[in-house]
């Protein structure tokens, strides 16, 4: 039998792969995709972990679980009663398969309409080989497969606490968070970044009682200060409770649950008796199974393959790209990451520009950024002009019964560029693209101040919040 010849060989089929997969059929190469996710009947999952455990099953239940909040605590503001309100958590599970689902085919459909040849199994390397290099495929079959090009697109897994391994019983990794078959009433997080919000909000609005234990001693470090205050005080009133400071010790698990040692902010020992206990420390880079040392691909402290700015490695013709390399761990970063790959292996100039990536975390109130923060220019001692604008003197807002948070403008204090744009409240993760767009063009915030935005909409507030730079809002 002769071995299976490919201009680029894709390992890993999560948002990074698949994209690189498309985008480099697209330029008519010969693709092939590994992908070893199992879906719950052993076949294949195209999609990886945004698609099974992350992005798109997190979005469906917090969907799910802001409606349930609206129709209980929501509606009757608007003169809506409802009455005999119950949960079918079965159902809400389901819906949130039954998308994860959909999503899965669509790659499958997205491959076979490229002409990529998809092999679902463990793909390693095994040496460098005349014409690139042999890669094994170990699935229900083993087989040797040889690519020019290798992009390793191999994604994260969820990092455990030391002695506190995940079961997906009693602790949960973002795995088991995704499909907990009952609402526990005493649910606890450990780490209040972004999996411990989104999670923390869908179990609490589902009726947990919900309790994060964050080591840092201020909320979300990343976010814009103001932003993220703002974000507390909203996550406070709805009874998330959030720990700062604090110091995890001991987690015993047993049949009544989980029970955590801690320390609070002024040292004093505490313990956290729950149901259940998700911990949402950070991920780390995923080689687990690919044989890097085979072909003398290198690793960096940290795990994560080593990658130049352009996602090359340390060998010629192998690429890197998504959570398995260095940068945010986001999805968009590792298609765009995809994309680029494939289009320099075709000779033409990919680029990412790290400095328009945006965030979005999806709670409610939703907070999403691009760019510095002010505690990072008055780092940097640049000069700035900043303006806000609060979602409470919207029209829309008022309108939709949702009026907490605000967009804030940060523009250079000469030039008037923008350099980062910040925003919690009402459907900001679709508001901010308007931000990214501006940055990638290097707009002005006069630029966003003197475009017509539709009147009532949440973008009337992107636009005040440009025109409060200049200290001219017309509605504030
Ligand atoms: P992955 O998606 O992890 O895909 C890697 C794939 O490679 C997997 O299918 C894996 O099985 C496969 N694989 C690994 N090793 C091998 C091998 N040797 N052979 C064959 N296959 C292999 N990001 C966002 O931008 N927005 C969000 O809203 C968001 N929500 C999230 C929510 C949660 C709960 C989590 C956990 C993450 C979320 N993320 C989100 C992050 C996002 O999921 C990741 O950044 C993204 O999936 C990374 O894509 P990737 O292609 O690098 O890797
Ligand atoms: P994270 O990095 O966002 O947050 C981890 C938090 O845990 C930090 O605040 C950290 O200080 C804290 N922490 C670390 N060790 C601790 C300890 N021992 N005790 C207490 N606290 C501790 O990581 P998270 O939430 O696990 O998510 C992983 C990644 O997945 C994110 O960084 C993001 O890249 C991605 N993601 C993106 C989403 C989005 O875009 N909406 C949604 C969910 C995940």
């Amino acid at each position: 039998m002769t071995t299976k010849q490919f201009d680029v060989i894709v390992i890993g089929g999560g948002p990074g792969g698949y994209i690189a997969a498309i985008r480099a059929a697209q330029l008519g190469f010969n693709v092939a995709c590994i992908d070893e996710w199992k879906n719950a009947k052993g076949g294949p999952a195209l999609g990886g972990t945004c698609t099974n455990v992350g992005c798109i099953p997190s979005k469906a239940l917090l969907q799910s679980s802001e409606h349930f909040e609206h129709a209980g605590h929501g509606f009757a503001d608007h003169g809506i009663n409802v009455s005999g309100l119950s949960l079918d958590i079965g159902k809400m599970l389901a819906r949130k398969d039954q998308v994860v689902k959909q999503n899965n085919d669509g790659i499958t459909y997205l491959f076979k309409k490229n002409k990529i040849t998809s092999f679902h199994g463990r793909g390693s390397f095994v040496k460098a080989a005349e014409g690139g290099y042999e890669i094994k495929v170990a699935g229900a079959a083993e087989e040797t497969i040889v690519g020019k090009h290798i992009i390793v697109a191999t994604g994260s897994n969820a990092r455990a606490l030391p002695g506190a391994a995940f079961d997906e019983e009693n602790i949960l990794s973002n795995d088991g968070a995704l499909r907990m078959g009952a609402v526990p009433k005493k649910l606890a997080l450990i780490g209040s970044g972004v999996i411990g919000l989104e999670m923390g909000s869908v179990w609490r609005r589902l009726g947990s009682e919900v309790t994060v234990l964050e080591a840092l001693p201020t909320f979300l470090g990343a976010v814009d200060e103001q932003i993220a205050k703002e974000a507390k005080k909203a996550f406070d009133k709805q009874g998330l409770k959030i720990e700062l400071g604090v110091k995890v010790g001991e987690i015993k698990s047993g049949k009544k649950g989980v029970s955590i040692a801690w320390t609070n902010a002024k040292g004093e020992a505490q313990t956290l008796d729950a149901d259940k206990l998700i911990v949402s420390i950070g991920r780390v880079p995923n080689t687990i199974g690919l044989n890097p040392e085979a072909v003398g691909l290198a690793l960096d402290e940290r795990g994560a393959i080593n990658v130049d700015g352009d996602c090359k490695t340390n060998l010629p013709n192998v690429w890197a790209i998504g959570d398995v390399v260095r940068g945010p761990m986001l999805a968009h970063k590792a298609e765009e990451e995809g994309v680029a790959v494939a289009e320099r292996i075709a000779g033409q100039h990919g680029h990412v520009n790290f400095n328009t990536v945006p965030w979005v975390i999806y709670t409610h109130p939703e907070i999403a950024w691009v760019g510095q923060t002010e505690q990072q220019l008055k780092a940097e001692g640049r000069a700035y002009k900043a303006g806000t604008f609060p979602f409470l003197a919207n029209g829309r807002a008022r309108a939709l019964g949702d009026t907490t948070g605000m967009v804030k403008f940060l523009a250079d204090a000469t030039t008037d560029e923008i350099l980062g744009v910040h925003m919690v409240g009402p459907q900001v993760s679709e508001l901010i693209s308007e931000a990214v767009v501006a940055m990638e063009f290097k707009a002005s915030a006069e630029d966003i101040a003197r475009i017509c935005h539709a009147h009532p909409s949440l973008s009337e507030a992107t636009k005040e919040a440009a025109l409060a730079v200049d200290k001219r809002t017309l509605n504030f």
